[in-house]
């Protein structure tokens, strides 16, 4: 993009004050705001300004009601379990990691997915990841394409993490890296703010900004391609999640769902966790945020807690759905921040108060617009424990705590005892399950 196209497109969306600095600027500072400008997009400034002026969509709250959640058990469970591996033996399942994040609360410098979570041997927490998926490619015969969404900020250190340990052992050309997008922050007359003369302040798009960057970076082609049905969709801050599941994703196809959720009940009432709700036909994820306490507090007619469900973000998506739904403009949060701004002389100024906001999209307001959708219960304590604070409640703490208590249950299912006092860790390449620990713990046994 040269200067009079930025010109022309910052007229078209009433900000040129953009280029206001452009004289004083230096070579490479000119170069580096127009490949910034040339990531604006008029529809997407206009969105923008349209929130400001309507405020974020949240939903009334007060008028939905607790989805019906299945607890898989027996034949029913068998069933699922039988549906999934067909489609996992069929390589018609991909996972999809979203590690865009920043990680301020744990206060890491870096992808999270690089902290060292291991409780024996210090392994990064893609390492869990990748390596689950690899346990299924080999179990099932049929590789699971892994593609993983980064941030500008920390694409480059995630892909160094995953050469330097050899991806885990995965298949390169099974590992799909992507890179989520920016959005300018701005006043709010709806004007974008620059925090250096020649830079325009620009923050991540939220974990929503995955069906843009998706469809963008040539992965739902791809997916396509492979001939992939259902997309796994997880986090990076939770190394329990299990992975492509079958229970899972055989509930998923035996339902036709479009998208499907697993939930867990809620530790304490106020967890901080969304909460799936259903307003007539359609379903929506409601964030703690926007429950009033009695919505967090009430009880149903079984004495337990009306919105027992919470959603951990594990979820299985239907390719097509993914791809219907990309094309179409998603809703916007706004976030009320302290954003350093260039003041009419051209000094960069720190302010002390909230000056500008924010955008991000959430992935899971797609969910009203999926013609079916499932809700699966699952035991948090198997499936769920994120790393999300330094200290205190889902902290790496927690987490590490949780990890050996699941393994432990595992090793005592197989008759083997372990002391709270030895730390434990399995390599999920060498079991992913309880099941195949105890193959493995009767050959050994043998030998
Ligand atoms: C999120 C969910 C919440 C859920 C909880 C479960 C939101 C708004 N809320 O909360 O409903 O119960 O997880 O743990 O998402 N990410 C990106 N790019 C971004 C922002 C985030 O890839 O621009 C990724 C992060 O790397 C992480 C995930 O999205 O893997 C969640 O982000 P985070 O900000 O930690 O969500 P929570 O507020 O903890």
């Amino acid at each position: 993009m040269n200067y009079e196209q930025a010109e022309k497109l910052l007229k078209k969306c009433g900000q040129e004050h953009v280029l206001a600095y452009w004289k004083k600027l230096g070579k490479k500072e000119r170069e580096e705001l127009l490949a910034q400008i040339a990531t604006l997009e008029p529809k997407s400034i206009a969105q923008c300004q349209g929130a400001l002026k309507t405020g974020a969509d949240v939903p009334d709250s007060s008028k939905g009601k607790a989805p019906k959640v299945a607890v898989l058990k027996g034949k029913k469970l068998a069933e699922a379990v039988a549906a999934g591996e067909k489609e996992l033996k069929a390589g018609r399942v991909a996972a999809l990691l979203v590690a865009g994040g920043q990680g301020s609360r744990l206060g890491y410098d870096g992808p999270k997915g690089c902290y060292q979570i291991g409780p024996v041997t210090d392994a990064p927490l893609f390492y869990f990841h990748a390596r689950k998926i690899l346990a299924r490619t080999i179990r099932y015969g049929k590789p699971i394409p892994f593609y993983v969404m980064t941030s500008e900020a920390n694409n480059e250190a995630t892909v160094k993490c995953f050469e330097e340990n050899d991806y885990f052992g995965l298949n390169p050309d099974d590992v799909f890296f992507f890179t989520q997008g920016m959005w300018p922050g701005m006043t709010k007359d709806g004007k974008i703010i620059l925090d250096k003369p020649g830079h325009i302040f620009m923050s991540p798009d939220g974990h929503g900004g995955l069906l843009a960057a998706l469809k963008r970076s040539g992965a739902l082609a791809d997916m396509k391609k492979r001939g992939i049905k259902s997309v796994f969709f997880f986090q990076v801050d939770n190394p329990l999640v299990e992975i492509a599941d079958p229970a899972f994703v055989g509930y998923h196809v035996l339902n036709k769902s479009e998208y499907s959720l697993k939930l867990c009940a809620k530790r304490d009432p106020k967890e901080k966790v969304g909460m799936p709700m259903q307003f007539g036909k359609t379903f929506r994820m409601v964030e703690y945020t926007e429950m009033t306490d009695e919505q967090c507090t009430r009880l149903g007619k079984d004495g337990k807690l009306y919105f027992l469900y919470g959603s951990p973000a594990i979820h299985v998506f239907d390719r097509a759905f993914l791809d219907r739904e990309a094309s179409k403009a998603m809703p916007l949060h706004l976030a009320f921040k302290k954003i350093p701004f260039v003041d009419a002389k051209g000094a960069v100024v720190k302010p002390s108060e909230p000056n500008g906001y924010k955008f991000e999209k959430f992935i899971f307001d797609i969910l009203p617009n999926a013609k079916t959708a499932a809700f699966l219960a699952f035991d948090q304590k198997d499936e769920f424990s994120p790393v999300k604070n330094a200290e205190g409640s889902d902290s790496p703490a927690t987490c590490r705590a949780d990890m050996q208590a699941k393994w432990r249950r595992w090793m005592a299912e197989c008759g083997i005892q372990c002391s709270d006092k030895v730390p434990v860790e399995i390599d999920p390449v060498y079991a992913v399950d309880a099941a195949e620990l105890a193959k493995i713990g009767i050959c050994l046994g043998a030998e």
